[in-house]
């Protein structure tokens, strides 16, 4: 596999980040995956429009321009043959003496990569839908920065596999914030309902381009706060992100969400986001 660090195509094996790079040290960076059909990108501008909004956020500058970064995405989906899959970036702060105040590092470090997966798109996950499990939202409070300090979702992901689960709902103040590595939502009383955006949680793009198929198809959506029992006694639920699109949910915390199946609105949703997106 071909992939990019600082300026470099290089064969993965031969490819180096400094131990002094901040990102390593302090998970000093911000990520993107834009996931791969047909061997093209989807949404390509929404996540470089996020990326800069996070780089910004943390004062950090990108090393390169929208149209660089355009063409490193399409390279290395090219070298790599990469047919459905996704791009994974990387901007950290880069490489310093270890200190918690930043200033002295040098240019940015910028890594990607690609990761072919086959099946993105006819997932039979889709069919089946997802379990999850609840679990403390104990993240920092800057969720609407995607920064590469991952560990508790990590931790939240490994919680709801040893529980026989695909992923967890984290609930803060009694509501439920997002998923491990995505958005949530719930069906009910005939609107789609999803949190508002905030500092609580990240700003999905495909959050925003599901809202407007959903618009668009003249579907009632509510941006607000919901709570457990609103979603466990909800008609559906789903997820959205930018490698599973639109996913149901059909069990939290083991308890049958509607009728245990995939919702109409969750298909539908996800069959018009693919047909518009690719
Ligand atoms: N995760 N919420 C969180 C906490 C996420 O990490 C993600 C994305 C999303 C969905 O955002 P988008 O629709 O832009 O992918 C929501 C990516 C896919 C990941 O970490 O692999």
């Amino acid at each position: 596999r071909t992939v990019y660090v600082n300026g470099e195509y290089l064969p993965e094996e031969e490819a180096r980040v400094s131990v002094f790079d901040r990102g390593f040290l302090f998970a000093d960076g911000v990520y993107e995956v834009t996931s791969v059909l047909d061997g093209r990108l989807i949404d390509f501008p929404g996540h470089a429009e996020r990326l800069s909004r996070s780089l910004r956020e943390l004062e950090m500058e990108s090393p390169v321009t929208d149209e660089q970064l355009l063409d490193i995405h399409r390279e290395l989906v090219r070298v790599n043959g990469i047919e459905e899959g996704m791009v994974y970036l990387q901007v950290t702060r880069g490489v310093a003496d270890r200190d918690f105040a930043w200033g002295a590092e040098g240019e940015p470090t910028i890594v990607l990569f690609t990761q072919s997966k086959p099946g993105l798109a006819d997932n039979p996950k889709a069919r089946e839908g997802m379990k999850v499990i609840s679990i403390a939202d104990r993240r920092w409070g800057r969720r609407d920065i995607k920064t590469v300090q991952l560990l508790y979702p990590s931790m939240a992901k490994m919680a709801a596999r040893k529980a026989g689960a695909d992923d967890a709902w984290m609930v803060e103040d009694g509501f439920v914030t997002e998923g491990t590595s995505n958005n949530a939502y719930i069906v009910t009383g005939g609107r789609i309902v999803t949190r508002h955006l905030g500092e609580e949680i990240l700003h999905g793009i495909t959050r925003a381009a599901v809202l407007r198929v959903a618009r668009d198809l003249q579907m009632e959506v509510e941006e607000r706060p919901f709570t457990l029992e609103e979603a466990r006694a909800a008609d559906e639920a789903f997820v959205t992100s930018a490698s599973t699109f639109v996913m149901p949910v059909v069990e939290i915390d083991g308890a049958s969400v509607g009728e245990g199946r995939p919702g109409p609105v969750a298909a539908r949703l996800r069959e018009v986001y693919l047909d518009e997106m690719r």
